[in-house]
């Protein structure tokens, strides 16, 4: 087993760290060309290039966003693009003190052989791309493996081999001095019940780190964006913030390294209000957790900006004032802090 410290681990730990400072969580604004075109679609915006462009300035120009989000992940276009005076989106939120991060993942195909698995692909070729979104100034990635929880799924290959998709990524990720953000997600889709998915989250989260481990990852060099522990949509049953916050520490206190320094929960189809409720049902829970407990949303930051903004110039402020909310409310839910209050400050 490789356990070499490299030159880069104590940047990479510091890195890792500086994402889940205190107070501070990751926007997830590396929606791909479908996924994009799916939210702007909902709102009647055509996806072209520059609304993708226009969208994406609008985030990340919000006033005083650095005091809630510590990094934002970035999808290969939007890396690649500039604010309206030419200043590369990369290059504009590190004026911010926000860290840029990467999508590295190509998604997902199905796994043959096996109905109703898939895997993500990407590894090959994955080191130069590393190589070239460091140049443009990412100092972080994401990979997301999904699993669904239905009839015989997931499967042990299903979970074994996205697990050691995983972890060659993250390999990769250290050894090209970026810190891997680990992504298993078990689907919120289905009739399952908050006990299923917390064993099915459970046994992914054990190969998954059993892979990290047999590859060499550095897990003080890493950060894992994991589901929360939920019933399935369709399961009718119904949880408190503080059962849901019980599942899942209880599942994450039994899987998940103390070395790690933070979990950033991926929202996964909550609404925006029901993953700060939880996450911060979590952080009054625990007060002293052997890792942060933090939040990468995509969704739950951003559905009530796109609502807001409706693909209109004189939307945008509106939209931003919305953004700059969500991540505050996220922000005191790093704390335990949080209370329904605080959208009743904002909705008058
Ligand atoms: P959601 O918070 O919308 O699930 O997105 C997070 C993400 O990055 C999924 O890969």
């Amino acid at each position: 087993m490789k356990n070499k410290m490299t030159s880069n681990t104590a940047e990479l730990a510091l890195t890792a760290q500086a994402l889940v400072a205190p107070g501070k969580g990751i926007l997830a604004a590396d929606e791909s060309e479908g996924t994009i075109k799916k939210r702007f679609t909902s709102i009647g915006v055509s996806s072209t290039e520059e609304n993708r462009r226009a969208y994406r300035e609008l985030l990340f120009t919000t006033l005083n966003m650095a005091e809630a989000i510590s990094g934002v992940i970035l999808y290969d276009e939007t890396i690649h693009q500039e604010d309206a005076e030419g200043r590369p989106f990369p290059q504009l939120l590190q004026q911010k003190g926000i860290i840029p991060g990467i999508k590295v993942d190509q998604g997902k195909i199905d796994l043959p052989g096996f109905d109703g698995e898939t895997v993500t692909e990407g590894l090959d070729g994955l080191g130069q791309r590393l190589d070239h979104y460091r140049e443009l100034g990412a100092k972080f990635a994401k990979w997301r493996a999904v699993f669904t929880i239905g009839d015989h799924l997931p499967t042990r290959t299903g979970i074994q081999v996205n697990a050691h998709a995983l972890a060659r990524y993250a390999a990769l990720c250290q050894a090209h001095g970026i810190v891997p953000i680990v992504e298993p997600e078990v689907l919120m889709d289905g009739e399952h019940d908050m006990a299923l998915c917390e064993l099915v989250t459970g046994a992914v989260l054990q190969a998954v780190f059993a892979e990290l481990l047999a590859q060499g990852v550095s897990y003080e060099g890493m950060l894992l964006k994991p589901n929360m522990v939920l019933p399935g949509k369709d399961s009718g049953q119904t949880v408190s913030p503080e059962e849901v916050a019980e599942a899942t520490l209880r599942c994450f206190r039994r899987t998940v390294p103390a070395a790690v320094p933070g979990i950033v929960f991926l929202s996964g189809g909550q609404s925006a209000e029901e993953a700060t409720v939880r996450l911060n049902a979590m952080n009054a829970l625990d007060e002293s957790p052997p890792w942060a407990l933090s939040f990468s949303y995509g969704r739950a930051l951003q559905q009530p900006v796109l609502q807001a903004w409706q693909g209109k110039q004189g939307n945008i402020p509106e939209a931003q004032r919305l953004f700059y909310h969500r991540a505050k409310c996220n922000s005191a839910a790093r704390s335990g802090t949080y209370s329904p209050q605080m959208e009743l400050a904002t909705a008058a």
